[in-house]
């Protein structure tokens, strides 16, 4: 169990003479789960197709699977299931041909892809589907699918990027519940996302990114506790700006995001005394969990 999976090191690249991923480095050890989070244009995405050897970095490292990346990624792909964040399915063929095409594309037999088909028509709940072209799939079916493909080759390490966006929450449960059991066998996932609810359960470690680089990364309740570290009030409602002045003197931090104020406080009760009978208010008591880590660490105005 050595092996890691992924090496980063000093990973960057430009687009443009912008530099979008600076100074990247991680591992991702055989087995894990690891997830790429940060907020929209941090990176993410290029660094996936970094990993898959799709696109070339400028300087650095990168190791799949032992292979040296771009320079072997066909040969590491392979070995790889790949969920990328804009569906790239064949529209004008079924659900089962797009699993057959692209189990051949594996080079597996015509007799070995029929008979992986059935598991993932189940694994996506797709069963009744089998025979519709893409094209008649609602967008969440579509996701399905292409999670499914991803697994027709039986890969050994999943990049998943934004796996469960557009799915409704069965179908991400499900999904949840899906990938858990393949971490249970012992394959190595990475992914990205921005359900922070995901993350928490699925990812052993996961690294925050902005700007194109690593601002934190742990195990998420290692994070949880040490940025925050105190139960939470949100409060909805009312004047963000009259209200913090409020109750900022029993608050260990405030984060002001849309409407809401997220108030970090060791003794919620001393905050809520303040508020006691603000009928025009809605109180939410809560433990910490990794959207409050997001908010703290990439917090900022949303116009960039
Ligand atoms: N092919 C490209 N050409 C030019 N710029 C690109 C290209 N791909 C990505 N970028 C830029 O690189 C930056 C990072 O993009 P990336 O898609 O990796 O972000 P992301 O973290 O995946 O965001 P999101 O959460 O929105 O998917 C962005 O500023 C984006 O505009
Ligand atoms: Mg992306």
């Amino acid at each position: 169990m050595s092996m890691s999976a992924i090496d980063l090191t000093g990973v960057r690249k430009k687009y443009h003479d912008k530099v979008v991923v600076d100074e990247v480095s991680f591992t991702v050890a055989a087995g894990e789960c690891f997830g790429l989070l940060g907020p929209n244009g941090a990176g993410k995405s290029t660094i996936t197709r970094m990993v898959l050897g799709m696109a070339p970095p400028d300087a650095g490292k990168i190791t799949v699977l032992g292979m040296p990346v771009p320079a072997r990624a066909r040969l590491a792909r392979g070995r790889i299931g790949v969920v990328p964040q804009f569906d790239n399915l064949d529209h004008a063929f079924t659900v089962r041909e797009n699993l057959l095409v692209f189990g051949r594309y594996f080079g597996m037999s015509t007799r070995e892809v029929e008979a992986a088909i059935p598991p993932l028509l189940e694994f996506a709940r797709l069963e009744s589907k089998a025979d519709s072209r893409v094209a008649a799939l609602s967008g969440g079916m579509k996701r399905r699918l292409t999670l499914a493909r991803a697994l027709i080759n039986d890969p050994q390490l999943l990049v998943m990027d934004e796996p469960t966006t557009g799915l409704d929450p069965h179908a991400r449960h499900l999904i949840w519940e899906r990938l858990r059991l393949l971490l249970a066998r012992g394959k190595t996932i990475i992914l990205t996302t921005h359900f922070m609810e995901e993350a928490e359960r699925l990812c052993d470690r996961l690294c925050v990114l902005d700007g194109g680089r690593i601002i934190a990364e742990g195990r998420p309740h290692a994070l949880i506790e040490e940025q925050i570290g105190c139960p939470v009030l949100e409060i909805y409602g009312g004047n963000p700006r009259e209200l913090r002045a409020l109750i900022s003197p029993y608050a260990e931090r405030i984060e002001v995001s849309g409407e809401t104020i997220f108030c970090y406080a060791a003794d919620p009760e001393q905050v809520r005394v303040q508020l006691r009978g603000r009928t025009d208010l809605r109180l939410l008591q809560r433990p910490p969990n990794l959207e409050d880590v997001f908010l703290r660490l990439t917090g900022r105005d949303m116009e960039k």
